[in-house]
């Protein structure tokens, strides 16, 4: 019997010295950001601001002066954000606009209050993002929630924004995606999939974020716009928030014990927004503030070019519309 005791309270002790190795190996090898770039005098957009990695990336880049526009849909907690940046910060430049980005309109509108009011735009830093377990959601626009979130907004919000970037170069477009995108396949014949299991068609849509910036990258070669994207780490935000119970339970324990906090998850998106050591760098992937490799499925440039002019057509773009 003492023997059976004495296993048990090894194997427990076992776990706990592996949780603690694992927890010291993620913060040892977390990246941290740390440029001390001043921002004052430049324009930042940030989508999804209001909360978590956003809203963080807003809060540093405010500390370093720069003007930070907050594009978010929820104006309620949008606002919240912003008092609570700007208290903190002490910087009144702190903006919030509104954007659907699951609504082309909404994107256009929201481009057109930026193309009227703002003379520039230095980092436009695409972050806001929605994932879904079950039960698929189709938008106004007819195009499946997600994907038209996270992948069909941007693609759009970029074009209609580009001749600000263009305008106020050096500057950087930066894109959030994820490294969940290798669980997923890009499937060029069905990008629309209105029928699809969301869970799995937000690994598509940042498989597709992932395609998109390179084959932007390759677009802007030359005009002194940069296109980056990034994995932020597994963290602890509202991403999660979908997550169905009892599925829930134990995810929220794994999240706690082992998920970065968006302000360290925000690191790499701030990197990319500021540092002087990424300056004319673009087309590639980073992770905890680094570069990081690319499968060779998501670097083929024929499938990137093909997904662009399928956006086009999905998202509508008009023959006087921006073409990139
Ligand atoms: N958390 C992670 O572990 C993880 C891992 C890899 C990548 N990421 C990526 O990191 C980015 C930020 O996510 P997060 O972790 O910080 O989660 P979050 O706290 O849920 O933030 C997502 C933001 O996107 C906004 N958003 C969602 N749908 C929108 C829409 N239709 N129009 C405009 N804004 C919209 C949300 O606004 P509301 O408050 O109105 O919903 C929220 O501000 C996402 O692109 C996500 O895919 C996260």
């Amino acid at each position: 019997m003492w023997l059976l005791q004495c296993g048990v309270v090894l194997g427990i002790l076992f776990l706990l010295i592996l949780v603690a190795a694992l927890r010291l190996f993620a913060f040892f090898t977390k990246g941290i950001c740390r440029s001390t770039a001043s921002m004052k005098g430049k324009t930042v957009i940030i989508t999804g601001a209001n909360s978590g990695i956003g809203k963080e990336t807003a809060r540093d880049l405010a500390r370093r002066g720069a003007k930070v526009i907050m594009a978010c849909r929820n104006l309620e907690t949008a606002h919240k954000a912003r008092d609570e940046i700007i208290k903190d910060t002490g910087n009144e430049e702190v903006i919030v606009k509104k954007l659907d980005l699951s609504s082309l309109k909404s994107v256009r509108d929201f481009a057109d209050d930026i193309n009227r009011t703002v003379t520039k735009v230095n980092v436009l830093v695409h972050n806001a993002g929605l994932a879904y377990m079950f039960d698929p959601k189709i938008t106004e626009d007819g195009l499946e929630l997600t994907m038209g979130t996270n992948h069909f907004g941007p693609f759009l919000l970029t074009h209609l924004l580009i001749g600000l970037l263009k305008q106020s170069t050096p500057s950087r477009i930066v894109i959030v995606a994820s490294e969940l995108y290798r669980l997923a396949n890009l499937n060029l014949n069905n990008l629309n999939p209105v029928s699809g299991f969301p869970a799995y068609l937000y690994y598509v849509s940042k498989y597709a974020n992932i395609v998109f910036a390179q084959e932007l990258a390759r677009r802007l070669e030359g005009t002194g716009v940069t296109v980056n994207s990034l994995h932020p780490g597994m963290i602890d935000s509202g991403i999660w928030r979908n997550v169905p119970f009892p599925l829930s339970l134990p995810l929220k324990i794994i999240i706690k014990g082992f998920f970065k906090s968006p302000e360290e998850g925000a690191q790499t998106t701030i990197y990319l927004s500021v540092s002087e050591s990424v300056e004319g760098v673009s087309g590639k992937y980073f992770l905890d503030c680094k570069e990081y490799s690319l499968s060779h499925r998501a670097k083929d440039a024929a499938t990137a070019k093909k997904l662009w002019e399928l956006s086009e057509t999905f998202v509508g773009l008009k023959p006087n519309d921006p073409h990139i």
